[in-house]
């Protein structure tokens, strides 16, 4: 049975002391209320607070994540942030290709590739984001634009490298405006991209692919969005950066 995860994306949010907060409240929350069977939980904080918020978190229970790695291994690049670096301080998935990155930071399918293949190398899980924009949403070519992306970034893996992928379809509409799409928009895109990724690695990897949804996610539609049959889970922005709503979403199954 393929894993359920629910991942919260804290962005340019929190300061350290706040940021460790809401690891801790997050943490007893999942004390008292464990995530239900087969349910991992994940949290992505800004870089400078991953090594405060790795002690107060019992990896069993909270996957730390991180928002993004640098797209070379190391050396003389100003500001990047290396995926042994991350390991350093108990990362275990990075975020790759928010749109968020793609749009302002200007990444690319190729540099999107090098990081997808720095943290598989390195032993950590690439969360890897897809979607479209509203103009491409209404000129119907939503399916194309993800295909591209999963094509141009993903499919060069190896089966066993692509095993240790996860997907998020976040359509860019629906992040951080209040939009959601509808649990049947969802579903129908996300058995797209599983239809895509059984046509070049076979049906058992697909049926094992854990594809999130991502956008306006929150307690009030999590538990209709995550009851269609191919969307496992979430990439949640917004509603992380409260301990007890995020803690809501990850009973939502
Ligand atoms: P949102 O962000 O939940 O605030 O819409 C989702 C995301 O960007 O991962």
């Amino acid at each position: 049975m393929r894993k359920r995860i629910v991942a919260g994306n804290w962005k340019m949010n929190t300061d350290v002391a706040t940021g460790v907060k809401l690891a801790s409240d997050l943490m007893q929350l999942l004390k008292v209320q464990p995530a239900p069977e087969n349910v991992g939980v994940a949290i992505a904080p800004p870089f400078t607070h991953l090594s405060e918020v790795s002690k107060v978190i019992d990896p069993s229970k909270i996957c730390l994540a991180s928002q993004n790695c640098a797209s070379e291994a190391k050396g003389a690049y100003t500001g990047e942030v290396s995926v042994e670096m991350l390991k350093s301080v108990d990362v275990m998935a990075v975020i790759i290709g928010h749109s968020e990155r793609r749009a302002y930071y200007k990444e690319d399918y190729a540099t999107l590739a090098k990081k997808v293949d720095l943290t598989i190398q390195g032993g950590l899980r690439p969360i890897f984001c897809c979607g479209e924009v509203l103009e491409e949403r209404n000129a119907g070519i939503q399916n194309k634009i993800v295909e591209a992306q999963l094509k141009e970034s993903l499919f060069h893996l190896s089966n066993e490298d692509f095993s240790k992928v996860i997907i998020a379809y976040e359509p860019v509409w629906a992040i951080g405006t209040g939009v959601v799409a509808s649990p049947e928009q969802a579903q129908e895109i996300h058995k797209f991209i599983r239809s895509l990724v059984a046509a070049r690695y076979g049906a058992q990897i697909a049926d094992d692919l854990t594809i999130l949804y991502g956008g306006s996610c929150k307690s009030s539609n999590a538990v209709e969005i995550f009851s269609k049959p191919d969307v496992d889970g979430g990439l949640i922005g917004g509603a992380a950066l409260d301990a007890a709503e995020f803690h809501k979403i990850v009973q939502s199954f």
